[in-house]
């Protein structure tokens, strides 16, 4: 694993950035894999504008989400297909057809978690992930204990990511139960890994990350057996990690 250190969460979000339109300028048609949640908003917005800028084009690239929930519909303004919508694809000439996630109202979500693994092979897989992670090591939805064998599955979340996800709907009720999610082993066949981290409370899983054992307890410690994983992490999410001076921090 290659750790960059960032100074704050801006400089992560630019390198991050940076990091992605290389690959996008290297390889026009790639399949970029791509995560909700708080920490890569800043990154899209970078994406946006060098889209404005310098032009970059994403007409040919395919992208295809970590998860979505199971109930919510592409237009609530809950879903992860509606986040995408907003945070980065109505602003950037990426087709609207080449943008895939779980469809959450699938009536069969077993058939539904096949079909989404099958389409991801036939694009011959990720060329790039963007992965953030939980405070407890999730990534995707794939919880603490989740198998690393695991393909695209549906999840049952637990109270303390409904809890954490709660910042975003009005109650906690509202968080739906239910979830589905590349599995481990998906997000372990993409070619190149992207894993961003910042704030506080990221200080100690990254630690775990940098120093602990390979453990289905932890599922990113999975990432210590993928040939091609870059972190890029701020000062204070690296706290932990820099003060055992590991990783040949730059
Ligand atoms: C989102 C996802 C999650 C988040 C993780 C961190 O698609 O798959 O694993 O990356 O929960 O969330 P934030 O970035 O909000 O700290």
């Amino acid at each position: 694993m290659k750790w960059i250190h960032a100074k704050d969460s801006h400089e992560m979000s630019r390198l991050a950035a940076e990091f992605m339109i290389q690959e996008v300028k290297k390889q026009p048609s790639m399949v970029l894999g791509l995560a909700t949640g708080g920490t890569p908003v800043g990154t899209y917005q970078e994406l946006i504008r060098d889209a404005r800028e310098n032009g970059t084009s994403y007409k040919a690239i395919t992208t295809f989400n970590l998860d979505e929930y199971v109930g919510l519909a592409g237009t609530h303004p809950n879903s992860y297909r509606y986040f995408m919508q907003q945070q980065l694809f109505e602003h950037i000439d990426l087709p609207i057809e080449q943008t895939y996630l779980p469809n959450g109202e699938a009536k069969d979500l077993m058939a539904e978690c096949q079909r989404y693994e099958e389409l991801i092979a036939r694009h011959g897989g990720i060329d790039l992930q963007l992965l953030g992670i939980g405070t407890n090591g999730h990534i995707g939805f794939n919880e603490p204990g989740t198998s690393f064998q695991s393909t695209t599955h549906v999840v049952t979340l637990t109270k303390d990511t409904r809890e954490a996800n709660a910042r975003f709907f009005t109650s906690l009720e509202e968080v739906p139960t239910h979830a589905i999610t590349m599995g481990i082993a998906t997000i372990m066949k993409s070619k190149r890994i992207l894993l961003l981290a910042s704030g506080e409370e990221k200080a100690d899983i990254l630690y775990q990350l940098a120093l602990g054992e390979v453990d289905e307890k932890v599922p990113a410690s999975i990432l210590k057996q993928h040939p091609d994983v870059t972190i890029i992490a701020d000062t204070v999410a690296l706290r932990r990690v820099k003060e055992q001076e590991l990783c040949g921090l730059r």
